[in-house]
């Protein structure tokens, strides 16, 4: 399904997301419940949703790095859930997988979750059942942790980046499940939009902008126009040096952090074939009388662990199935490794600490985004060398991609693809650090 082209976006998203918790007010409930959402524009029809604490996305939690996030997570959606707290490097008894860390929790019953939060960064959380269902519904919202001391910025502007497969009147489309968007790229929605924390600034404003694609399926090519600067994170890592931000590709679950200086109207446009489709914007009026003027600055490292210099194991992940020529492996549309869904044993177990280099092979004819829970990795560059920590790995098709993890948390950890049709037909499996 393409995106149908929709009126302007110009308006944030004030009614449809309570924008930030903020630091004290990070509430002590998380409940998820039903919705309704103006997902269209203002004017336009509501969607009947899911959502927390009444809003989809649910509301920005916000926390300083060291901090611990503890909040009661009530479930009154009518169907089983659990929150997944994407990113974070978190006690495996916290990292909300049904069945594997945890027991279900069951509509009308609750889970106490309360965790450290090691490293600063953009990060969020999400339903971590029936997700390619309960997230498109939409059961996710951001979870920021700040800096020590944070870099300076007028505005630190969450940005969620998604699209919907609703109909015109705003309905939502209930084909969850399909088995043709299970075998293809996904259920792509039909309508897609930013939805931004603030939505003014002035000219001469610095900004840092916390990109986050909550979509189930969809790789956003994303351009933004009104700014200069340097994207200073993905995935919630300080890269070392910030990069050129140029066209960016990001896919289901991955987050860029940019700082740069407004210098107009900050455009959000998605490339396509045809003419760009709008994806919303945030408005710049007046100028910033005393901008700041420091050089855009690195952000501190994160305290991983440095992988040794030769792996202590090595393995060969493949991506396999699907449709279009993918090879069908296992006893689902998708497999790793001939193997469809969680196998009982884990696929590999690691010893606590152990560098461990995988490559991601894609035999299929389309790309995915593989997420390891618990830990971030290296990606290898093609010129072998390690390039930035991330926890989501865009594969392109045919493509291989190497990554090399230091495995320093014990406990079962998902290795799934993020496109969660994906996820739902097999390509999944698991991995135990003792
Ligand atoms: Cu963001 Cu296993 O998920
Ligand atoms: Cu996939």
């Amino acid at each position: 399904m393409s995106l149908s082209r929709r009126s302007f976006l110009a308006s944030s998203a004030a009614a449809l997301w309570l924008p930030r918790a903020g630091l004290a007010a990070s509430p002590a409930i998380l409940r998820a419940a039903p919705v309704t959402a103006q997902i269209l524009p203002e004017g336009d029809g509501v969607t009947e949703m899911l959502g927390y604490n009444g809003s989809t996305p649910g509301p920005e939690l916000r926390y300083r790095q060291g901090d611990t996030l503890d909040l009661r997570f009530e479930n009154a959606i009518g169907d089983g859930s659990a929150v997944h707290w994407h990113g974070i490097r978190i006690d495996n008894a916290m990292d909300g997988v049904p069945y594997l860390t945890q027991t279900m929790v069951e509509d009308g019953e609750s889970f106490d979750y309360r965790f450290s939060l090691p490293d600063a960064g953009t990060y969020w959380y999400h339903s971590h059942n029936r997700s390619w269902e309960q997230v498109a519904r939409g059961l996710y919202g951001p979870l920021i942790i700040e800096e020590a001391n944070p870099p300076a910025v007028d505005h630190d502007i969450t940005v969620i980046v998604d699209d919907w497969r609703i109909e015109r009147t705003g309905e939502m489309i209930e084909d969850f499940g399909s088995r043709h968007d299970f075998s293809h790229a996904g259920r792509l929605g039909s309508f897609a939009r930013i939805i931004a924390s603030v939505d003014q600034v002035r000219r001469g404003d610095r900004v840092r902008l916390r990109l986050i694609n909550t979509a189930t399926a969809r790789i956003f090519p994303l351009e933004l126009s009104g700014i200069e600067g340097k994207i200073v994170a993905l995935d919630g890592m300080g890269l070392a040096t910030p990069a050129q931000i140029g066209r960016l590709m990001i896919a289901p679950a991955q987050r860029v952090d940019i700082l740069a200086h407004v210098t107009d109207t900050i455009a959000f446009t998605f490339p396509t074939r045809g003419e760009p489709y709008p994806m919303g914007e945030i408005k710049a009026d007046g100028d910033n009388p005393t901008p700041i003027t420091e050089p855009i600055p690195a952000l501190p490292a994160a305290d991983v662990p440095r992988p040794a210099a030769e792996p202590n194991q090595t393995a060969t992940l493949t991506l396999q199935g699907g449709a279009m020529g993918g090879r069908h492996a296992g006893d689902d549309i998708w497999a790793l490794n001939g193997i469809s869904n969680l196998p009982d044993a884990p696929w590999r177990s690691f010893k606590r600490g152990e560098t461990v280099r995988l490559s991601l092979v894609n035999e299929t004819a389309f790309p995915h985004g593989i997420h390891l829970h618990g830990h971030h990795f290296h990606e290898v560059l093609d010129d072998g060398s390690l390039g930035p920590l991330r926890d989501t790995s865009l594969v392109m098709r045919e493509q291989r991609r190497d990554i090399v993890c230091v495995f320093d948390n014990p406990g079962k950890w998902l290795l799934h693809c993020h496109m969660l049709g994906h996820q739902a037909a097999g390509m999944k499996t698991w991995v135990e650090v003792v």
